[in-house]
């Protein structure tokens, strides 16, 4: 079965081919970082039209880079949710009408769903159960998943997202939209015994998250510190990374002995991050488990992970109405479940 996947939940246009028997056959992601940057964050009508432009032209590249015909398409996904309405209905509505089209069915995808299921395109995949942290723009949440539509939230942020907190530190800083890889970058310069900021939530115990405190932190760092050099920059920029790297890797260890799974899973944008993953794997070390997560170009958004997830769903049979529609926010844990067995999840060539 060969699943078409769209991803234009915000400002990346993601397509991609996964085949049942190959694995992905070919991806392509157009970012709109360049055309959102000089306003500092995603301006959400600008998405939408750059959606348009790009995603007919990203269609037929990666058929092309996949050799394949529209007819030679057994489904397609698209993301329904959550997301940004104008930049899903654009996906949703080119992916519907073209299944009709084809005559094939047509699935809406969770976009976090599709996160967490990204490290299933490596060949070295998590088995279940396990426990995912999802933490991208808009999401930090902790699931634990005993198959794929079977999830539970064990935590997640009140406030601000990890990625939101690293993008919103990062122009403090002075350093261009999306700043969360940029200010990792500025961070491997930075004095790690300069400046000493919070561990959110670490002194309660449970696995909720708050970002928005140690966001403030910095706000007031940098102002006691303007004008800034370039070494203090570097400098808040490790104190805030170290700051919400320890905070995630000790809610991740509380998770895992609080439910003794000791596979994790990591994904989302903020999951390629370079300190994150070798603190989770120390930490997973110590705990005798294992951490998982996709190589970085498949952490950020991209339609692989929705061909992907659309794929499970499509060929357990789950697929939607001709109505197309799309959902802001959409709760992961209400997803329907699918009853196939660990041992049917292909491995796939990359
Ligand atoms: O999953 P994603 O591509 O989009 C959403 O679904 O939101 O995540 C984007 C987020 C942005 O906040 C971006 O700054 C952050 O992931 N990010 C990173 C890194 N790469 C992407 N944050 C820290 N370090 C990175 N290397
Ligand atoms: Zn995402």
């Amino acid at each position: 079965m060969r699943v078409l996947g769209i991803e234009t939940s915000c400002d990346e246009t993601g397509v991609a081919v996964y085949c049942g028997d190959n694995g992905l056959l070919a991806q392509v992601v157009h970012s709109q970082a360049q055309l959102h940057s000089k306003y500092g964050g995603v301006v959400p009508e600008l998405a939408s039209r750059d959606h348009v432009r790009n995603l007919l032209p990203q269609v037929q590249l990666v058929l092309e880079q996949a050799r394949l015909t529209p007819h030679a398409l057994d489904g397609i996904a698209y993301t329904g949710g959550p997301g940004l309405v104008g930049a899903l209905m654009v996906g949703a509505t080119f992916g519907r009408s073209l299944a009709w089209t084809l005559g094939v069915p047509a699935l809406a995808v969770h976009h976090m769903e599709g996160h967490l299921l990204a490290p299933m395109l490596e060949l070295n995949q998590p088995t279940f159960p396990f426990l995912a942290l999802l933490v991208s723009g808009g999401h930090t949440q902790l699931i634990e998943v005993t198959k794929i539509g079977h999830y539970k939230l064990l935590g997640e942020s009140l406030d601000d997202a990890a990625g939101e907190a690293f993008d919103k530190t990062a122009k403090l800083l002075g350093l261009a939209y999306p700043g969360g890889p940029k200010l990792a970058s500025l961070a491997l310069s930075g004095d790690p015994k300069r400046f000493c900021f919070p561990r959110p939530m670490l002194d309660r115990p449970g696995l909720q998250f708050s970002f928005s405190g140690l966001k403030t932190f910095a706000l007031n760092t940098v102002l006691a510190h303007t004008p800034l050099d370039d070494q203090t920059k570097a400098d808040i920029a490790r104190a805030f990374e170290d700051a919400m790297v320890e905070t995630l890797v000790t809610k991740c260890q509380r998770a895992i002995n609080l439910t003794n799974l000791k596979t994790l899973v990591l994904a989302g944008g903020v999951s390629a991050n370079q300190h994150l993953r070798l603190a989770m794997e120390k930490m997973a070390i110590q705990e005798h488990g294992q951490v998982y997560y996709p190589r970085p170009h498949l952490c950020t958004d991209n339609g692989a992970m929705i061909a992907y997830a659309g794929y499970q769903r499509l060929r357990a049979g789950q697929q939607d109405p001709l109505a197309i529609r799309v959902h802001a926010r959409w709760d992961m844990t209400k997803l329907p479940a699918i009853t196939q067995s660990d041992s049917d999840v292909k491995i796939w060539k990359t």
